[in-house]
């Protein structure tokens, strides 16, 4: 039987509790469909900080290095900690230590969930670059007395890091529906930005059964509202993509859908799995969180490992739990609510 050890790290506020409900389904089908799995709980979080002075241990990298995956909930609590140090005290380092540069955030809308949009067609696939440009941190701020300070933030585009998320794009496109739109800001910024289109062109002529879209960010957006039915594969870059699959979870019906996988395709080091949400500190400890993201997310992770079989099944019952009215819309079932119908339908 097969066996995955698995690291999760529920984090912070509702991240405890969609983790929660991931880890239920995931027990679920690992008994139905025959593998093991192993998982070993880290309390690294904001209320960790609080005790250590750390958001994980000095070696918290080299320990989750060895797990076949890591299943996260979400980072964050700003009220006490400000996210600039819990973010890239957690988050952000795993995902660039272990080189998850691409960032897969299907965006589609389930039956029956009421989005914000008339169109009903909505089904794009966003891959977000996840280790560089804009999150490069690259920059400081230049103290020359209050009224001269500057401070500077560099987008950092390598020809490594942006080729090989256009070919991860690229490759995805072609399972689908063969059609790329590269997404930059290449009018205003004329660097970086004009690279990535650049190289995006280059490649272009090598996948030539794809059809490729250059857009601009801003018009990006607009096309995400008005006319998402002409999209399918969007690739962006970190900051960009950020924004536009917070926009993109808001089309499916809210934060509370939107599943992700930060990616290491080549397999050197653990793939980390996560909803796009954040820690909700708003609703956090009323029940009220929706799951589906997250159990989503555990899909991926299942996908990822090779139980593809097991991720379907998963999907599918998220899918029947939508249908049958379940978690359609925001506060009309409790997080558990929305767990044990996932849950009942997989026993059945
Ligand atoms: P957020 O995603 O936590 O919340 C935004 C809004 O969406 C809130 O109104 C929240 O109630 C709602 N929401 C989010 N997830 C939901 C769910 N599953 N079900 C129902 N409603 C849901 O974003 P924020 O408020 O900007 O951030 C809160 C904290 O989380 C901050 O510290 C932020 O930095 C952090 N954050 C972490 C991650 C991560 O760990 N991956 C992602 C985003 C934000
Ligand atoms: C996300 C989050 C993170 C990001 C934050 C919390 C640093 O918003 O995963 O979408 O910007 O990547
Ligand atoms: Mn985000």
């Amino acid at each position: 039987m097969k066996n995955y050890a698995l690291a999760v790290i529920p984090g912070d506020g509702i991240g405890v509790d969609v983790t929660d409900a991931a880890m239920k389904v995931l027990n679920t089908v690992a008994s139905r469909f025959g593998f093991g799995l192993s998982p070993q709980t880290f309390p690294w979080s904001c209320e960790y900080y609080h005790e250590t002075g750390a958001m994980m241990p000095e070696d918290g990298i080299e320990t989750l290095r060895g797990f076949d995956a890591i299943l996260l909930g979400a980072v964050g609590w700003p009220k006490t900690v400000p996210d600039s140090v819990s973010l890239h005290g957690l988050l952000l380092p795993i995902r660039k230590a272990f080189n998850q540069y691409a960032n897969i955030r299907p965006h589609r809308l389930l039956d029956r969930v009421e989005g914000p949009l008339k169109a009903s067609a909505f089904d794009i696939l966003c891959i977000r670059e996840n280790t560089e440009g804009e999150y490069s941190g690259a920059g400081g701020r230049v103290h020359q007395g209050k009224s001269n300070e500057v401070a500077i933030e560099t987008t950092i585009f390598t020809r490594e890091g942006v080729e090989r998320i256009l070919r991860f794009g690229f490759e995805q496109a072609r399972k689908r529906r063969k059609h790329l739109t590269s997404v930059t800001k290449s009018n205003a910024q004329k660097h970086a930005m004009v690279f990535w289109d650049d190289v995006t062109r280059e490649l272009a002529a090598e996948y030539d059964d794809v059809t490729v879209s250059q857009m601009h960010i801003d018009a990006m957006a607009a096309k995400m509202v008005m006319a998402p039915e002409q999209l399918d594969v969007v690739v962006a870059s970190n900051l960009f993509g950020d924004i536009l699959t917070d926009l993109g979870a808001a089309i499916q019906g809210g934060l509370g859908f939107a599943a992700s996988a930060n990616i290491n395709p080549d397999r050197s080091s653990p793939s980390m799995f996560e909803p796009v949400h954040g820690s909700a500190p708003d609703i956090a400890g009323q029940n009220i969180a929706n799951p589906i993201a997250a159990i989503w997310s555990a899909a991926m992770m299942l996908d990822h490992l090779g139980e593809a079989e097991a991720a379907k099944a998963v999907l599918a019952a998220i899918e029947d739990a939508t249908r049958q009215g379940v978690g359609i819309r925001p506060g009309s079932h409790t997080t558990d609510e929305i767990t044990a119908k996932i849950l009942g339908v997989l026993e059945n």
